[in-house]
C-alpha cells in the first residue's frame, strides 16, 4: 500500500481544471491530463488507443461477446484506456472527471446488453482485461483474482495446484470476473456454496477520487454493494480475495434429453417439485427448446444437465430415490475431475486437455439476447401445456430453468445485493442466438424474446418481477407505463428490498453520480 499512498500525493497536485461538459471536445485534455499523471516506471501512453491507432477496433472488439454490437452503426467510444497497471485505473478515474467524460468499464466484455462498451453518450472505455494475474494460497484457501482473469484462467489455476480445491462461479470459462462477480455469479456448485459474492473475502477498488481502497479502508456498506450490486455504479474493481471450497477428486456429470413424446412433461412436473430440494451435492439444470419432432411437426425438447459433487453409485442411488421419472441409468453417467466438467457444459468431449480454459476467445461469436425470471410456485401440467404451445408458437427462443434452493435459501436476502434466496425454486433464462446480420432479423429476435417472456407472466414472480443483474436486460423499465423513471423499475427487479440501501450508499460513495450507465444505481 505504501505505493499507492505516494501515488495518491502525487495526484493531488494535479491542477484541478474546472468541469466542462461532456463532449469530444474534452478529449485533447483528458489525454494530456493522463500523460502528465503518468508514473515514469508505468507510462500510461502505452495504455491509450484513440480511433487515429490502427488497432483501435482490435482493441475495442477483442472484448465483445456480442455481435448486436460489433456494427458499423454501434457508437464507439472516444478513447480507450487498456489499463497495464493499477495507476492507470487511477489515473483514467481523475482525468475523466476532472474533464467531465464518462467512463465505462470492462473486464471481460460479457455484458448482454453491451454497457461496458457502448453509449450514447460520449464515453472512454477502461478496460482491465490486461490486468489479469491470479495468486493462489493452497494452504490458506484463499486467491487474489485481478479483475481482467477469466473464469477459465481461475478453474485452471486452482486445478493447478490441488484436485481438491475450486470455486462456485460460472459456466462460461471466458467471463471475466470483474463483471461477473460484481453481478453475482452463480454456477453449478450455487445450492451447495451460494453464488461467488458470497465466498468473496476483500476487494480492491479504485473510488471517485482515484484511491485505492481494501475492504477495511472502503467500509463494509461499500463491500457489500460492490458484491452483487454492480460495482460500476461505484468503482472500479481492481481485485477480488476469494475463499476457495472443497470439491471432490471426482465429480459425476450426466445430460438426459427427452421430448414431449418421451414424456418430457412429466419429467419436467417432477424436476419442479424435486429439483431445489434435492442434495446440494446435486445440480440439475433443465434446457427446454422448439425442434423438430421425428414424425414431422414439431415438439419441445427438455436436456437435463448436471453435476454432481460426487460419485455415479451414490447419484443414481439419490436420482433413484427422488427424481425416478428421470430415469437416469448408470451409462449417462460420466465421471471426471472438477476441472473438466467446466468442458463439458460446452460439450467438450472428456480428455479434452483443460489447457483449453485458458483461450481467452470464444470459438465462435453470435447475436444474442437473454431476460430472466424467477418462479416460487411449480407451474401446473396445465401451465406447462400452455408454456409447450408458446415456445413452438415462437419457435426461436429457448430457456434454461436454472434450480436453487440449498445453500441459496440459507443466506438471507439482505447479506448481499442479490435479493433472490428463499422462496424461489427456480431462475428462468430465456435465450436467443442467430447468425444473420440486419436490424430487421435484430428486431424479430428482440421481439420473439419479449414474446416468450410476456407469455411467461401468469407463472413467474411479479411486484416486483425479479430478474437476475448479470442476466442485464435493457428492456426492464423501459417502457412508460406506471410512470416510474426506469431506475425505480430495474431497481427493484434486479434487487428487491436491498436497492434503497444501494442508493444510499451511492450518495455517500459517489455524490456526483461519475460512475454512471444506463442501468446504474441513481443518486435519490
Ligand atoms: C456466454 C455467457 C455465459 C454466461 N454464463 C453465466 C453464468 O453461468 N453465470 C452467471 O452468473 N452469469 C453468466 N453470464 C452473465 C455474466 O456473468 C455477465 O455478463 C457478467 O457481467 C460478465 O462479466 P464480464 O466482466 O465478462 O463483462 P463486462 O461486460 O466487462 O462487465 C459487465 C458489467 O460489469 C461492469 N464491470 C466489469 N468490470 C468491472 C470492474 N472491474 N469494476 C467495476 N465494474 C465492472 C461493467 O461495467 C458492466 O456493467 C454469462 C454471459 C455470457 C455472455
Ligand atoms: C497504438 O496505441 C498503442 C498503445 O498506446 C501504441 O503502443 C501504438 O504504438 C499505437 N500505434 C499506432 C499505429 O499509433
Ligand atoms: C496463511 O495462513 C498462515 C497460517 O494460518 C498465516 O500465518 C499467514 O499469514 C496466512 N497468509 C496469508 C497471506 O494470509
Ligand atoms: C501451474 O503450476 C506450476 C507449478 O506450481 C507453475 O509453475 C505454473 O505457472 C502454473 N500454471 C498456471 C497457468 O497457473
Ligand atoms: C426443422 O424442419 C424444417 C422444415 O420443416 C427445416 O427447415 C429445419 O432445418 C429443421 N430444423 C432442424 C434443426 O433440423
Ligand atoms: C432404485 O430403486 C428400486 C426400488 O425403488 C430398486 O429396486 C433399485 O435397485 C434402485 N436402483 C438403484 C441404482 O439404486
Ligand atoms: C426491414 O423492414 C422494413 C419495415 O418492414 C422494410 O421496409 C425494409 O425493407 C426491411 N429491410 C430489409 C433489409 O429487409
Ligand atoms: C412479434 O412476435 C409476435 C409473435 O410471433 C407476432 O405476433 C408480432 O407480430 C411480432 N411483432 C412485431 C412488431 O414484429
Ligand atoms: C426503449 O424503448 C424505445 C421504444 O421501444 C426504444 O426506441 C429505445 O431504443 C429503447 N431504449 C433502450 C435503451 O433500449
Amino acid at each position: 500500500m505504501a505505493s499507492s499512498f505516494a501515488l495518491l500525493l502525487s495526484l493531488l497536485s494535479i491542477p484541478l481544471l474546472s468541469v466542462s461538459s461532456a463532449s469530444s471536445d474534452s478529449v485533447p485534455d483528458f489525454l494530456q491530463c493522463l500523460s502528465h499523471s503518468s508514473l515514469p516506471s508505468y507510462p500510461i501512453s502505452e495504455a491509450i488507443y484513440t480511433p487515429q491507432n490502427s488497432s483501435f477496433s482490435d482493441v475495442l472488439q477483442s472484448y465483445i461477446r456480442n455481435l448486436r454490437f460489433m456494427t458499423p452503426e454501434t457508437p464507439k467510444p472516444l478513447v480507450i484506456v487498456a489499463a497495464k497497471h493499477e495507476s492507470h485505473v487511477q489515473f483514467t478515474v481523475i482525468c475523466a472527471k476532472t474533464h467531465g467524460l464518462e467512463i465505462r468499464i470492462r473486464s471481460g466484455g460479457h455484458d448482454y446488453e453491451g454497457l461496458s462498451y457502448v453509449s450514447s453518450v460520449p464515453f472512454v472505455v477502461l478496460d482491465l482485461s490486461n490486468l489479469r494475474s491470479i495468486s493462489i494460497d493452497i494452504a490458506n484457501e484463499t486467491a487474489w483474482v485481478q479483475a481482467g482473469a477469466t473464469l477459465g484462467e481461475l478453474y485452471y489455476g486452482i486445478a493447478n495446484e490441488s484436485n481438491v480445491h475450486g470455486f462456485p462461479a460460472g459456466l462460461c470459462p471466458t467471463l471475466g470476473t470483474g463483471g461477473h462477480f460484481t453481478g453475482g455469479g452463480y454456477g453449478a456448485m450455487m445450492r451447495k456454496y451460494g453464488l461467488s459474492v458470497d465466498n468473496i473475502v476483500d476487494a480492491q477498488l479504485v473510488d471517485v477520487n482515484g484511491r485505492i481502497l481494501d475492504r477495511e479502508s472502503m467500509g463494509e456498506d461499500l463491500f457489500w454493494a460492490i458484491r452483487g450490486g454492480g460495482a460500476a455504479s461505484f468503482g472500479v474493481v481492481l481485485s477480488w480475495k476469494i475463499n476457495l471450497v472443497r470439491v471432490p477428486e471426482t465429480v459425476t456429470v450426466f445430460k438426459v434429453e427427452r421430448t414431449l413424446e418421451e414424456g418430457a412433461t412429466e419429467i419436467v412436473s417432477q424436476w419442479q417439485e424435486v429439483a431445489s430440494n434435492l442434495d446440494e451435492d446435486l445440480f440439475i439444470r433443465l434446457g427446454l427448446s422448439s425442434v423438430n419432432a421425428t414424425g414431422g411437426g414439431k415438439t419441445i425438447k427438455a436436456s437435463f444437465s448436471a453435476l454432481f459433487l460426487g460419485q455415479t453409485d451414490r447419484l443414481l442411488a439419490l436420482t433413484n430415490e427422488s427424481f425416478p421419472k428421470l430415469g437416469l441409468q448408470k451409462k449417462d453417467c460420466i465421471e471426471m475431475r472438477w476441472v473438466e466438467s467446466h468442458l463439458f457444459w460446452f460439450d467438450i468431449p472428456k480428455g479434452t486437455p483443460v489447457d483449453v480454459l485458458l483461450n481467452r476467445i470464444p470459438k465462435f461469436q453470435i447475436y444474442l439476447k437473454r431476460k430472466s425470471d424467477y418462479v416460487k410456485k411449480p407451474i401446473p401440467v396445465e401451465g406447462l401445456e400452455v408454456i409447450w404451445k408458446a415456445m413452438i408458437e415462437i419457435e426461436k427462443v429457448g430457456m434454461a430453468w436454472n434450480p436453487y434452493g440449498g445453500r441459496m435459501s440459507e443466506i438471507p436476502a439482505s447479506a448481499t445485493p442479490f435479493p433472490h434466496r428463499a422462496g424461489n425454486i427456480f431462475k428462468i433464462q430465456y435465450s436467443a442466438n442467430w447468425q444473420e446480420a440486419g436490424i430487421n432479423v435484430t428486431n424479430n429476435y428482440l421481439n420473439l424474446t419479449r414474446e416468450l417472456h410476456k407469455a411467461m407472466t401468469p407463472f413467474v414472480s411479479n411486484s416486483p418481477r425479479e430478474a437476475f443483474l448479470n442476466y442485464r436486460d435493457i428492456d426492464i423499465g423501459n417502457s412508460t407505463e406506471g410512470g416510474f423513471p426506469a431506475a425505480a423499475v430495474y431497481g427493484k427487479d434486479y434487487f428487491k428490498d436491498n436497492f434503497e440501501r444501494l442508493v444510499h450508499i451511492k450518495t455517500i460513495v459517489d455524490p456526483d453520480n461519475f460512475f454512471v450507465h444506463e442501468q446504474s444505481i441513481p443518486l435519490p
